[in-house]
């Protein structure tokens, strides 16, 4: 597959998509945003790969959607088309990936940057990082998840504040908040996240699924559902070999060999 907007290679068991429109700041334009979810398909449907990176450049992860390609819309051109980012526009792929996929934010995550960081799985921030939804700014507001992932994330106070006026966070509030998991200084961002991502790739294939979409159940449910949720799926890893095989490892004391069954 012959990518315009962005750099695909497997490194290891690792899937790593890299934005590249560096002339404007990783811009997500329409065909950016196609690009990346027929990358996440494809590394998806590879049994090579355990888990993705999307990352961009030191200056930034992407500094949102594609202003010189929205300026001349109306409502009637977005709202026939769903714009921003819909089902068809490969965005989906990133909110219903089965494989883990780690954002690495390097410099700007605005607007729709800050949105696709916040739909990977988790986000590792460069010391460099920024992250805000300064779509007011422009006379509007964030549209694809900003308003809903971002008050999950850091509560209402933050993500109010954010919205309201533009303010970014820098990595440091962004760790603090919970936004992000870890800050790792902007040169060791990159090999950090593909040894986590390699890390998660070599765990059981079911468990990690398991464990992605019991997480992903907390945001979407009561407690009780998620609690219930939760029993079901972790009684249900003892139905796999890797379960048998990742127990037996830790009483025989060895590393365990998992086969992704
Ligand atoms: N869309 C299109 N082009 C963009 C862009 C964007 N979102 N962000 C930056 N660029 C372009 C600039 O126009 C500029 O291009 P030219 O050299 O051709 O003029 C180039 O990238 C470099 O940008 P700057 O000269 O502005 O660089 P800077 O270092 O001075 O500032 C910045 C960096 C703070 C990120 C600034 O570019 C900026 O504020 N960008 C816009 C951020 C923004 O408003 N994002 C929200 C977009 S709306 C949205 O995302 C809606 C949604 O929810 C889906």
């Amino acid at each position: 597959m012959e990518y315009q907007n962005i750099l695909v290679e497997t490194r290891g068991a690792v899937g790593w998509i890299q934005l590249n429109r560096p002339e404007a700041m990783n811009a997500l334009s329409m065909a950016l945003v196609s690009e990346v979810g027929q990358a996440i398909e494809a590394f998806q449907a590879d049994d090579e790969v355990g888990a993705m990176v999307i990352t961009g450049n030191e200056k930034a992860f992407a500094a949102g959607a594609d202003i010189k390609d929205m300026e001349g819309q109306d409502f009637i051109d977005l709202f026939l088309a769903d714009f921003p980012y819909n089902r068809r526009d490969g965005w989906d792929s990133l909110n219903t990936a089965r494989k883990p996929i780690i954002a690495a934010v390097s410099g700007f995550a605005l607007g729709g940057g800050c949105e696709m960081a916040m739909a990977c799985d988790f986000i590792l921030a460069a010391d460099t990082a920024r992250f805000g939804q300064p779509e007011i700014n422009i006379g509007t507001i964030p549209g694809a998840g900003g308003t809903q992932r971002l008050t999950r994330a850091v509560g209402k106070a933050k993500a109010m504040e954010m919205c309201l006026t533009g303010r970014m966070m820098d990595a440091e509030e962004a760790e603090r908040a919970g936004l992000v998991s870890r800050i790792l200084p902007a040169e060791e961002l990159e090999a950090e996240a593909l040894k986590v991502a390699g890390k998660i790739a070599k765990m059981s294939r079911p468990a990690v699924y398991m464990a992605k979409e019991a997480v992903n159940v907390a945001f979407e449910s009561s407690l009780q559902e998620g609690l219930r949720f939760e029993r079901r799926a972790f009684a249900s890893t003892f139905a796999t070999e890797d379960q048998k095989e990742g127990m037996n490892a830790f009483v025989e004391k060895r590393k365990p060999d998992f086969k992704h069954r």
